[in-house]
């Protein structure tokens, strides 16, 4: 319960929501190339990077922590190696997660967010001081140190999971929406559509995006995977769709995403026309 007070604070505080903006506007900006921001998003990857980088540091300093207290002398030089890859292992996973955050909009997860870096800096920091601590015959000093970094790290941690698992950061928001129909279903008037044009429709509850190309008709999930945005309401360009949000850009012929900060192919369905009507069946 206590922990649960504490986070509720932490999400109230408004105090945090300028630096925030303008940290966010200007990770933006150092990241905008898109090939930078696809790799640092993960797209490649098809999830969230982060996650999957932040395995190296704890993993690395945990068991320097370990080795420190419980390895005896002759696991000195391992602990050292392994607290010096944690921090070099920190920089591209702090840059993959500051990449994440800067397209957050909703208060709360990017004040979360924000302490959560916070804390994460302050454990790297104390990491940076054990290390230099070693290299100075200041061993005890040293694992004090990294002792210390870990407590930061843990908070940092907690909070992350906080950010995934409570307020939903980083899931794909398709996840649990039917998929649609698998027969062959009506939709609209193929006439109907104007040539190049978002289109919403709604087939077995799903809102589903269609957008026409002459005699063909292009169908994807209209719910961004990223964090739900309307994808008929954004840009339609060069074949592909821009959802209004965040800027996440995906082909329509397959739903792959060809700008981040979506990481995840958005849901696609094949379509036909068939006495001019226009029908629809999820993807395979
Ligand atoms: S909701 Fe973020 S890019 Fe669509």
């Amino acid at each position: 319960m206590l922990v649960r007070d504490v986070v509720r604070r932490l999400e109230s505080l408004s105090v945090l929501d300028a630096p925030g903006k303008a940290l966010q506007n200007a990770v933006n900006a150092a990241i905008d190339p898109t090939p930078v921001k696809n790799a640092l998003n993960g797209t490649w990857l098809g999830h969230p990077l982060h996650p999957l980088l932040t395995d190296i540091p704890i993993g690395a300093w945990g068991m320097a922590v370990a080795l420190d207290w419980v390895g005896g002398k002759r696991s000195r030089p391992a602990a050292d190696r392994l607290l010096a890859l944690g921090i070099l292992a920190a920089v591209p996973t702090a840059a993959s997660g500051a990449a994440n955050w800067a397209d957050f909009n909703d208060d709360k997860p990017r004040r979360i967010g924000l302490v959560h870096a916070a804390a994460n800096t302050v454990g790297l920091t104390l990491f940076t001081a054990s290390y230099v601590s070693r290299k100075r015959g200041k061993r005890l000093r040293g694992k004090a140190y990294g002792l210390a970094g870990m407590g930061a790290l843990t908070v940092g941690g907690w909070l992350g999971g906080h950010l995934s698992y409570d307020l939903g950061v980083g899931v794909n928001r398709t996840a649990f929406q039917s998929t649609g129909p698998s027969a062959w279903t009506d939709t609209v008037a193929l006439e109907s559509l104007t040539d190049g044009k978002a289109h919403l429709t709604s087939v077995d509850g799903v809102d589903v995006l269609l957008v026409r190309d002459g005699l063909g008709v292009a169908a994807l999930a209209d719910v961004c995977n990223h964090m739900g945005g309307p994808l008929h309401e954004g840009p339609v360009a060069d074949g592909c769709v821009t959802c209004p949000w965040h800027g996440s850009t995906f082909r329509l012929a397959d739903g792959e995403v060809v700008r981040s900060p979506a990481v995840s192919p958005q849901p696609r369905y094949e379509t036909r026309v068939i006495d001019g009507t226009v029908q629809l069946r999820s993807g395979h």
